[in-house]
C-alpha cells in the first residue's frame, strides 16, 4: 500500500458521500439531524426562476456520462404552455463498471428525494419519478422507504411546507436492460412500452414523458442540487476545474488494492486517485484503464496525470463519461477485454437499428475468430471498418460506445492482436467457442 501525500489528500471532497458512513443516513431522522431537509424549506422561499439561475451559476454538469449543462437543461422547460412538467430521474446505472448512484441510493437515499423536490419546485413540475434498475432490488427498497418517510413528514405531497407547492413521487423499477438507460428508452419503459430509443431532436425537455416537457437527470446530479441550494455556487465553483465544477464520485475497480467510492475535485488524476487506493494490486503495473466506463476509448499508462474532468479527458481522446475508472494492468489481455464488452453491447443491443444490430454481431464472431487463435491480418482492417459503419451511423450512444474498446485497443495494443493471429500468444478461446453469437 502506498500512502497518499497531504496534497493528493486533499483532492478529497465529501459532499454527495459525507453521510455514508453514518449507520442511519437512510432514515429521516438521521438525515434530519444531519442538515437534511434544510435546502428544501430554503428552497421553497425562493422563486423557482432563481433556482435554475442558481443551478446554472453553479456550473453544475449532468454526472449521468454526457456531462450536459444542468440548469440549461432545466431552463429548456417551457413556461406557462399549460402542459404537465415532468422531473424524472435516471438510476438505471447500467455502464459496466460504473457503481455511483447505487452506494447513494443505498446510503443517503433522502438527498436524492430532497433533490427531486427542490428540481421539481424549480421547473413546475407536480410530478416526479425515480426509474431504477430492477436489479437494485435493495437500493430501490430504501428509495421507497425514504419517499414514505417524505410524504409522512409533509415533504412531499400536498401543499408542501406550507408553500403551496404539490408534489407526487413514484419510484419505478425496470426490468435490466441497459438499453432503458438512454433517456428516451426510459420513458418508453416508463410510459409501458418496450424500453426503445426515441429519435432525438425534440429532446425531453420539450416532448419528454406523455409527450409533455421533461427533465431527465442522473441521481448524483439531482443529489448535488440540495448542497447547491444551501452551500451556493461560488462554493460548489471552489472545488473542481472551471468548465467541469464541483466533485465528483469516482469508482475504482480492478487491479487496485482498494476499490470503491472515492469522491474528489473534478480534474482529479488516475495517478492521485491511484495514491489514494492504495496503489496497484502487488505484482501488478498498470497497463490499460477506462476513464468513464466501457463506452469510453481506453487509455494507458501514458495518460497517468489527464485530469479527469470534461475537458483534459477529451483532449486525451477519450471521455470522461460515468467516472468508472476500470484499472487493468500487464497480467490482463485488452483483446480479451474487448471481447467481454462487446459481448455486453451485442446482448445489450435492442435491435432497433442495422449497424448497432448487426455490427455487434459480427465484430462478436470475429474476435472470438482471434482469440481462438483462427483470425487473419483483415480480420483487424473488418474491425476497424465495422466500427466505422457503427460509429455516428447508428441510433443511440450504445452502438456507438460499443466500437470504443475496439478502435482504442486497436490503436494502442496491435501487436496483442498480431500475437493472437501469429501465434506467439496461446489461443484463449476453444474451437466449441468459435459459434453461437
Ligand atoms: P447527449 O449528449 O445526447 O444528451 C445529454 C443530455 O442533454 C440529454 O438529457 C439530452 O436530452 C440533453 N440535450 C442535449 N442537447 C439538447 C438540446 N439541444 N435541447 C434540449 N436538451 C438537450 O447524451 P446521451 O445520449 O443522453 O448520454 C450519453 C452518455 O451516457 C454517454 O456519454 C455515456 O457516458 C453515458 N452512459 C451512462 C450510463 C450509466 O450507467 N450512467 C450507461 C451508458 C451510457
Ligand atoms: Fe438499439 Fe443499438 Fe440502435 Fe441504440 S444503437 S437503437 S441500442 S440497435
Amino acid at each position: 500500500m502506498t500512502t497518499p501525500r497531504l496534497e493528493t489528500l486533499a483532492k478529497l471532497t465529501p459532499v454527495l458521500t459525507k453521510r455514508w458512513l453514518s449507520p442511519d443516513a437512510w432514515r429521516i431522522g438521521t438525515y434530519e439531524r444531519l442538515d437534511g431537509y434544510a435546502a428544501l424549506r430554503k428552497a421553497l422561499k425562493a422563486h423557482p426562476d432563481d433556482l435554475i439561475q442558481l443551478v446554472k451559476d453553479s456550473g453544475l454538469r449532468g454526472r449521468g456520462g454526457a456531462g450536459f449543462p444542468t440548469g440549461l437543461k432545466w431552463g429548456f422547460i417551457p413556461q406557462g404552455d399549460g402542459k404537465p412538467h415532468y422531473l424524472v430521474v435516471n438510476a438505471d446505472e447500467g455502464e459496466p463498471g460504473t457503481c455511483k448512484d447505487l452506494p447513494l441510493m443505498t446510503h443517503d437515499p433522502h438527498s436524492l428525494v430532497e433533490g427531486v423536490i427542490i428540481g421539481s419546485y424549480a421547473i413546475r413540475a407536480s410530478r416526479a419519478y425515480i426509474y431504477i434498475r430492477g436489479e437494485a432490488v435493495h437500493a430501490a427498497r430504501r428509495l421507497r422507504n425514504a419517499v414514505q418517510e417524505a410524504y409522512a413528514k409533509g415533504y412531499l405531497g400536498r401543499n408542501i411546507l406550507g408553500s403551496g407547492f404539490d408534489l407526487e413521487l413514484v419510484v419505478h423499477s425496470g426490468a435490466g436492460a441497459y438499453i432503458c438507460g438512454e433517456e428516451t428508452a426510459l420513458l418508453d419503459s416508463l410510459e409501458g412500452f418496450r424500453g426503445q430509443p426515441r429519435l432525438r431532436p425534440p429532446f425531453p425537455a420539450t416532448h419528454g414523458l406523455y409527450a409533455s416537457p421533461t427533465v431527465v437527470n442522473n441521481v448524483g446530479t439531482i443529489a448535488s442540487v440540495p448542497y447547491i441550494v444551501l452551500g451556493g455556487a461560488d462554493w460548489w465553483k471552489t472545488m473542481g476545474t472551471e468548465k467541469s465544477a464541483g466533485p465528483m464520485i469516482y469508482s475504482l475497480s480492478g487491479r487496485i488494492a482498494d476499490p470503491g467510492q472515492y469522491e474528489c475535485t473534478m480534474g482529479v488524476t488516475l495517478r492521485e486517485l491511484l495514491e489514494l487506493a492504495g496503489g496497484m494490486q502487488p505484482g501488478h503495473n498498470l497497463r490499460f484503464w477506462t476513464p468513464g466506463g466501457s463506452s469510453t476509448p481506453l487509455l494507458t499508462a501514458e495518460h497517468l496525470d489527464v485530469p479527469l474532468d470534461f475537458e483534459g479527458v477529451a483532449a486525451a481522446g477519450s471521455i470522461l463519461g460515468t467516472t468508472a475508472t476500470q484499472i487493468f494492468s500487464d497480467q490482463d489481455c485488452p483483446v480479451y477485454a474487448t471481447y467481454r464488452w462487446l459481448e455486453f453491447y451485442h446482448h445489450e443491443s435492442c435491435g432497433k437499428c442495422t449497424p448497432c444490430r448487426e455490427g455487434n454481431y459480427w465484430m462478436v464472431r470475429v474476435y472470438r475468430r482471434i482469440l481462438a487463435g483462427q483470425g487473419t491480418h483483415e480480420d483487424l482492417d473488418t474491425l476497424l471498418d465495422t466500427c466505422d459503419n457503427i460509429l455516428g451511423r447508428s441510433f443511440c450512444g450504445l452502438g456507438d460506445g460499443a466500437t470504443s474498446s475496439v478502435t482504442s485497443s486497436l490503436k494502442y495494443f496491435k501487436q496483442d492482436y498480431l500475437d493472437y493471429i501469429e501465434g506467439r500468444t496461446a489461443p484463449k478461446l476453444s474451437d466449441k467457442q468459435l459459434v453461437g453469437a
